[in-house]
């Protein structure tokens, strides 16, 4: 992949904030002569093999809610082999059971694949009582089984990448209708990892389009209602502590995007689609030197990185009321944020009073928030999850079949 060096970045604490970074080839080629490696080089060639490389230290978690089997299908055959792919799936099992149609139709995608696989249910007991094994029931409902939710998902998707050993742990959603893109963003994944190295390191999509059918013609827009708005939050949080106006913000609620494991496993999560934007606050919270935390060592540097891909993204639409769930979700967790100035609150406020998001005598509620999963038990969640994480397919000759 030949991608551009990031020209400038944001600095508050120990965040760094890249700027966004253009990809200029998919397939760079193999391995460049060193000669050909220059200081003042503006972007760089990162060859294949080292890109498998990263990729195999990945896990790559799918979760699921309801969506249609061809898409998953899909979004798998854009996910490249060498990652472990966990599926978490919440779709419903009655009264027509549809994850055991997702098993089903996974299994025999990954008979032909190879891939490894490991498909879990959010609702599977097993999972639950791993959790509360490990002493984290803050995820579990008042059904005791780990709480509806695409956050959770990726929680139990995180965890799960963590016993087994991965390095990084990134994130597709299962409604792509473009097996292509999947596989563009997990390469740029590993590009992002490749270039900007650290064990605390995120990589964040911006979608190189998004295309819409405006007037009979094919429309390829560029900002969602929901991004354009959360971004903008967030780059004025930014200047109101740096002190210059920025724009650095552009993968605010990027659902696209990897961590290394142990930054994951550190961070706080929102639940709901407030998820990805309160990446962006808990690390400016915790590591941003504003507020006093636990991370107060300055020299633990966090890298997000930005990378703009190519590939046009086609996802399911799911309506108006899901558009104003995600921008009011992504607002409020900035406008509760212990960060949030009175002036950006008052602003927030206004736009959601005025866009009908906020009704009269309403007022924006809090996300509720887990705390890191640093204070879960590994061990005791491995051994209690010992039977959930065997079911891997094509991961050994010895496990090729699905228990349901
Ligand atoms: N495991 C699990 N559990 N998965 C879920 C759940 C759940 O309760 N709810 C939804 N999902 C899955 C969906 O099946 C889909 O694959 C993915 O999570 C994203 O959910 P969508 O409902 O399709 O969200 P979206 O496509 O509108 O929004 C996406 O893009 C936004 C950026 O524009 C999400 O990734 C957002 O988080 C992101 O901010």
């Amino acid at each position: 992949m030949r991608i551009e060096i990031p020209r400038e970045f944001e600095r508050l604490g120990a965040v760094r904030i890249y700027g966004l970074q253009k990809v200029y080839e998919l397939d760079s080629g193999p391995e460049e002569a060193p000669t050909s490696a220059r200081d003042d080089a503006v972007v760089r060639s990162l060859p294949a093999e080292a890109i498998y490389e990263v990729q195999r230290e990945m896990a790559i978690v799918v979760p699921v809610r309801s969506e249609r089997l061809k898409l998953i299908e899909g979004v798998l055959v854009g996910i490249p082999n060498p990652c472990l792919v966990i599926v978490v799936s919440n779709s419903p099992r009655e009264p027509i059971d549809r994850h055991f149609l997702e098993l089903e139709s996974i299994t025999n995608f990954c008979r032909f694949t190879r891939k490894q696989v490991l498909i879990v249910h959010q609702k599977d007991p097993v999972i639950a009582a791993a959790f509360a094994a490990g002493g984290f029931t803050d995820v579990l409902g008042k059904d005791s089984l780990v709480r509806d939710g695409k956050a959770e998902g990726m929680m139990m998707g995180t965890v799960l990448a963590r016993i087994l050993g991965r390095r990084y742990v990134g994130f597709v959603d299962s409604d792509n209708y473009f097996p292509g893109a999947v596989n563009e963003y997990v390469r740029e994944y590993a590009a992002g990892f490749l270039i900007h190295g650290g064990d605390h390191t995120v990589v964040r999509i911006s979608w190189h389009s998004k295309p819409k059918i405006v007037e009979q013609a094919l429309y390829f827009a560029k900002w969602g209602r929901s991004s354009r708005r959360c971004n903008r939050a967030l780059n004025q949080l930014l200047s109101h502590f740096t002190g210059f106006e920025t724009e650095i913000v552009k993968t605010g609620n990027s659902g696209e995007h990897a961590m290394t494991v142990e930054l994951a496993m550190s961070m706080r999560y929102a639940t709901g689609f407030a998820v990805e934007p309160y990446h962006y606050i808990d690390l400016l919270e915790q590591y941003g030197g504003v507020i006093p935390t636990e991370h107060g060592d300055m020299r633990r540097l966090v890298r997000i990185c930005q990378i703009e891909s190519r590939n046009p993204h086609l996802h399911a639409d799911k309506g108006d009321a899901h558009v104003a769930d995600m921008i009011v979700g992504s607002l409020a967790t900035i406008y509760h944020s212990r960060l949030c100035p009175v002036w950006l609150q008052q602003e927030i406020d206004a736009e959601l009073r005025q866009g009908g998001y906020l009704k009269e005598g309403d007022t924006l509620k809090p996300i509720r928030l887990y705390p890191s999963l640093a204070g879960l038990n590994l061990e005791q969640f491995g051994a209690a999850a010992q039977s959930v994480v065997d079911r891997r397919v094509g991961a050994s000759p010895a496990s090729t079949g699905v228990v349901a």
